[in-house]
């Protein structure tokens, strides 16, 4: 079992990497447990299992850090796992060899018997022209945007320890603040551990932001990613989006439910002064255009798909919502000390992630389609990888 405070005591640097290693370990023993416990499929919430015959199409999903991007993850790994499909996994680890740009050799090879991948959901760095090596030619290419200044506050609280640029200031009183207003102190561009400390939206699309500021140069890189996606989600219309890329995916509305997953505790009442707004707005630059882009194409594509229809859609997504979180939780998402432990989400050692846990006493057929629903990134993908390849995934080479 996991010991109890041992999410809260992470140390910095290597024993961080150690800890997270031997965390995955638990994950996969635990994993594997239910595997082992399961003889027939797991039946669904409300049809939320009924194959729709024909399988979904072939899926991309570019992870962006801190978007909300665990949500939609979630909602893929539950769909891949229904149809059976085969998940493109990394190597080591539940990301791509991140920070670094996506290579072909990052992928664990296909499982005897599979012809092709047919989803790819985790963290990396966007390299179009090898995820083509690597996923079928008509691969749906999706990703999510968030609003860059809350973008950055989270990318800043979660990632303090670890990212040297914000690992420098350890220990100051108001971080955030102290880094603002003079982020060029701390921040070496050559250091690729950095590259979440600024544009960190653009970073993960593999844009290489540099020093250079404004001109026509980004209005094309722009345009290349709008051709690159067939569906750019933006957070803050999250649910417009899920309808959006159900018509895409051809879903039903049913196979939409999803609870928002990896909340930081406290994330949403942070006020910030005017000043640290536009600071940050300034230093993300990048990350500022690329919202603006893309919630234009949103809100293009929402013109195109009707209002009238979109709110009906709405409605109905967000009743099923609410019917759905009243089935599956035993309340509100609350702090690690009061998640299960099998339930926790990873705790950065500078933020409390909110997990859920399950209403007591659900029939087992339902207690299985809620476990699915609530289950943290890296339990999720240790038990799918589990499934496909029937071994642990590996911490790093030699495992
Ligand atoms: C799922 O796919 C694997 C190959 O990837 C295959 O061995 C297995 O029989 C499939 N199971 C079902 C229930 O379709
Ligand atoms: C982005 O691509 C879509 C097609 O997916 C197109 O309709 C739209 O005009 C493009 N947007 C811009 C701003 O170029």
């Amino acid at each position: 079992m996991v010991p109890v405070r041992l999410w809260r005591s992470a140390g910095p640097g290597r024993g961080r990497a150690l800890l997270l290693a031997g965390l995955l370990l638990l994950l996969l023993r635990q994993a594997a447990k239910q595997e082992v416990g399961r003889t027939s499929p797991p039946e669904p919430l409300r049809g939320e299992g009924e194959s729709s015959g024909r399988p979904p199409p072939n899926v991309v999903f570019v992870k962006t850090h801190k978007t909300g991007s665990s949500t939609l993850q979630n909602l893929l790994f539950r769909l891949g796992e229904r149809h059976n499909l085969t998940v493109a996994f990394p190597r080591y680890t539940y990301q791509f060899a991140y920070p670094q740009r996506f290579a072909a050799a990052f992928v664990e090879p296909l499982p005897p018997g599979a012809a092709r991948y047919n989803l790819l959901l985790s963290h990396l760095r966007l390299a179009a022209g090898e995820l083509g090596r690597v996923m079928p030619p008509d691969s749906l290419y999706l990703t999510i945007l968030r609003e860059p200044v809350r973008t950055f506050q989270s990318v800043f609280a979660y990632y303090r320890s670890t990212v040297p640029a914000f690992r420098a200031l350890a220990g100051h009183p108001r971080t955030l603040a102290a880094f603002l207003q003079a982020p060029a102190r701390y921040y070496d561009p050559a250091d690729a551990g950095n590259g979440l400390a600024r544009n960190p939206m653009a970073f993960d699309l593999g844009l290489e932001a540099g020093g250079e500021e404004g001109g026509s140069r980004w209005d094309r890189e722009l345009e290349r990613l709008n051709r690159t996606f067939q569906l750019v989600l933006i957070a803050e219309h999250f649910d417009e989006s899920l309808l959006l890329a159900r018509e895409l995916l051809g879903l039903r509305l049913e196979e939409l439910v999803y609870v928002r997953l990896n909340v930081r505790q406290g994330g949403g009442d942070e006020a910030l002064a005017p000043g640290l707004v536009r600071r940050i707005r300034a230093w993300n630059w990048l990350d500022v255009r690329l919202y603006r882009y893309f919630q234009a194409v949103l809100w293009r594509r929402v013109e195109r798909y009707g209002y009238t229809r979109m709110k009906g859609e709405l409605e109905a997504l967000r009743s099923l919502l609410q019917e759905t979180r009243e089935t599956c939780l035993a309340g509100d998402a609350v702090g690690p000390e009061e998640t299960a432990d099998e339930l926790r989400p990873w705790q950065p050692d500078t933020a409390a992630i909110l997990g859920y846990n399950l209403r007591p006493g659900l029939p087992p057929a339902q207690h299985a389609s809620c476990h699915r629903l609530v289950l943290p990134e890296l339990q999720y993908h240790a038990r799918l990888y589990h499934r496909q390849y029937g071994r642990e995934l590996r911490a790093q080479p030699g495992d």
